[in-house]
């Protein structure tokens, strides 16, 4: 582990990685010091290398984990690739960022935490929309008692995706991406329904494969019962002309409406509407939280 107050980092996977160095690491200097990066591509280690001016390049993950140096391994390889490396790091003593889906199964997150417990290290997984302005101030009003009694919520993913996303060989089959638009695509939207409404109790859904010849799901229907009772409608589909994400949240004080960014719901201001008259001062017609 580094002794200064700044947490030095080894990236794995340099696809979205490049997101995490430019949005994340890169931006504060003060915190982060990406220290070295790992791919099996050799051509996407030099770019992303020389593009951050990382030198320390590697192929090999085990070599990661035996730098004493590097306190957090970010783990950006393809589904399949995360369950192994997050016991193997947390063993080395490291903290682990994860990208989504963390694991496959409630089996291996099981395992996960677990060995969390055992561990000195985070296991910290990306949800990044968790962090948006709007989201985190409609789960203020939420978890502060304003917005009241949850009664029902509905979720659209609704985003296109074509065969030239499928030419990533580990994207649409069940061996490598572990699941479709659930899994991959619409994941953000169902965690942040569940931030604000709560625990699932049951879970009713259909899913089928339509939009692109791959072996996982492209659209899915679901119908849940919270554990307060709530009811949840979810739509999820990669083969909208227009895409949109939108996430509406009917509470007995107040609706939540996010906007219908596509990739960025979480993060501009979610229309609070009353429900009720009269109105307080919290919650005035069309006011912004
Ligand atoms: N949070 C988000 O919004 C978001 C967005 C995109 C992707 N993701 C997730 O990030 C992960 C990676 O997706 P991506 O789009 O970057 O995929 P990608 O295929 O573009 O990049 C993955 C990289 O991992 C490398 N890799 C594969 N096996 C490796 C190994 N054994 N050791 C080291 N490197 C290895 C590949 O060579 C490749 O460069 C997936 O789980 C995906 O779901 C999350």
């Amino acid at each position: 582990m580094s002794e200064s107050s700044i947490r030095t980092v080894a990236v794995i996977g340099c696809g979205i990685g490049r997101s995490h160095i430019a949005e994340g690491y890169w931006r504060h200097p003060d915190k982060f010091q990406v220290l070295a990066l790992c791919d099996i591509d050799e051509g996407r280690l030099a770019k992303l290398g020389d593009e951050f001016s990382v030198r320390r390049r590697t192929k090999s993950f085990d070599e990661v984990l035996r730098m004493d140096d590097v306190d957090i391994v970010d783990i950006c390889t393809p589904p399949t690739l995360h369950f192994a490396p997050i016991l193997a790091a947390l063993a080395a003593g490291k903290e682990v960022v994860c990208e989504k889906p963390i694991v496959g199964s409630l089996a291996e997150i099981d395992r996960v935490i677990a060995a969390e417990g055992r561990a000195a290290g985070r296991v910290m997984p990306i949800f990044q929309c968790r962090f948006g302005d709007g989201l985190q101030k409609a789960k203020r009003i939420i978890d502060t008692g304003i917005a009241g009694k949850p009664y029902l919520a509905t979720v659209e993913t609704a985003w296109k995706r074509t065969p030239t996303y499928y030419e990533t060989p580990w994207r649409g089959r069940w061996e490598t991406e572990l699941g479709g638009v659930l899994l991959t695509h619409a994941i953000h939207a169902h965690d942040l329904m569940t931030y604000l409404m709560g625990p699932v109790a049951s879970v009713f859904a259909r899913k089928a494969t339509r939009v692109n010849p791959i072996a996982v799901e492209d659209c899915a229907v679901a119908s849940l019962v919270m554990e307060s009772g709530a009811l949840v409608s979810l739509a999820a589909t990669l083969g909208s002309h227009k895409e949109i994400s939108r996430l509406r949240c009917c509470f007995e004080h107040v609706t939540f409406e996010s906007s219908h960014s596509p990739y960025r719901p979480h993060q501009r201001r979610l229309t609070a509407l009353p429900m009720h008259w009269p109105l307080t001062a919290s919650c005035r017609p069309g006011s912004k939280v």
